[in-house]
């Protein structure tokens, strides 16, 4: 039962404790406090008395589990718990979600996939800045609205921002996208912005690491493993904080091509997954 728990909602062991803990506690404080405000109205027992506390309950129970969490230092869990709770009851659509590429879009192609029908999440944009990326053929055949910005659009950022919101875009993904992110978009998507990197950043990032730059460079450098990194984006290139990464060997024999290989079906297999789990969990 405990695995099932931590499998669902993405806990450690410790944290799992601590989040039961922070179940009990919020729980007792909020039959306390639900039964001392009773006590105020001078009621005792009886049907009204019932039907008041289940209300009392219920209102109190998402405060006092937040305040009990703080302390506990799972505030992050029961805050995205409860808004799960809101979003189930007010029937909340999945979060549009756009990617941004440039190039072939393997790793779009995956992601569209995965989020075909999903709860949380929908891709409802490709963006491109160039005009015959093979991601823009990817997200036509799937019926996904697309967008070519060039470089001057994409550094005033502001039609691309009025773009976004417009299609009311939520998240976004960068999925082998060459162009730098202009601040104004890091600024409007705090947290919100993740890119995925060939390689076990902080090593092999920056400007200029791309494609088989990053490959050529790792064998170079006769490393033992590279890999891959998830990281939010912020204002430099491959700099922001890392969500995940996982990591294949390198062997003497593998050429830029094999080790891309390599690289790549490990995008392949974690990144659409680590979206999803930012999504049920946002920082
Ligand atoms: C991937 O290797 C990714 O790590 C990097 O750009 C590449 C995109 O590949 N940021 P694809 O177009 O998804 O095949």
């Amino acid at each position: 039962m405990f695995e099932k728990l931590q499998s669902k909602w993405k806990v450690s062991g410790w944290n799992l404790f601590l989040v039961l803990v922070t179940f009990a506690l919020g729980g007792s404080l909020c039959g306390y406090l639900g039964r001392k405000l009773l006590l105020l109205t001078g009621l005792e027992g009886g049907v009204v008395w019932f039907i008041l506390y289940i209300i009392l309950v219920t209102l109190l129970w998402p405060l006092c589990v937040l305040l009990v969490s703080v302390p506990l230092g799972q505030f992050r869990f029961f805050r995205n718990y409860i808004s799960r709770i809101i979003g189930k009851m007010k029937g909340s659509k999945p979060a549009p979600i756009a990617i941004f590429a440039s190039g072939t879009g393997s790793n779009a192609d995956k992601i569209i996939q995965y989020f075909n029908g999903h709860k949380m999440g929908a891709i409802s944009l490709v963006v491109s800045d160039k005009a015959d990326a093979g991601v823009l053929e990817i997200a036509r055949k799937n019926n996904i609205n697309t967008l070519i910005i060039n470089k001057k659009q994409l550094e005033s950022g502001d039609e691309l921002l009025s773009a976004l919101s417009k299609q009311n875009i939520k998240w976004i993904v960068l999925a082998g996208f060459l162009q730098k992110i202009p601040p104004a978009l890091v600024k409007a998507y705090p947290n919100r912005i993740l890119n995925i990197h060939p390689a076990l950043l902080p090593k092999y990032g920056g400007k200029g690491m791309y494609g088989m730059h990053v490959h050529r460079a790792v064998l170079a450098n006769q490393e033992k493993e590279s890999g891959i990194s998830i990281h939010f984006v912020d204002d430099h290139y491959d700099h922001g904080e890392t969500i995940f990464q996982a990591s294949c060997p390198v062997a003497e024999t593998d050429s830029p091509e094999t080790l891309a290989k390599k690289v790549q079906s490990l995008e392949h297999a974690h990144f659409p997954r680590v979206i999803e789990e930012i999504l049920q969990n946002p920082r």
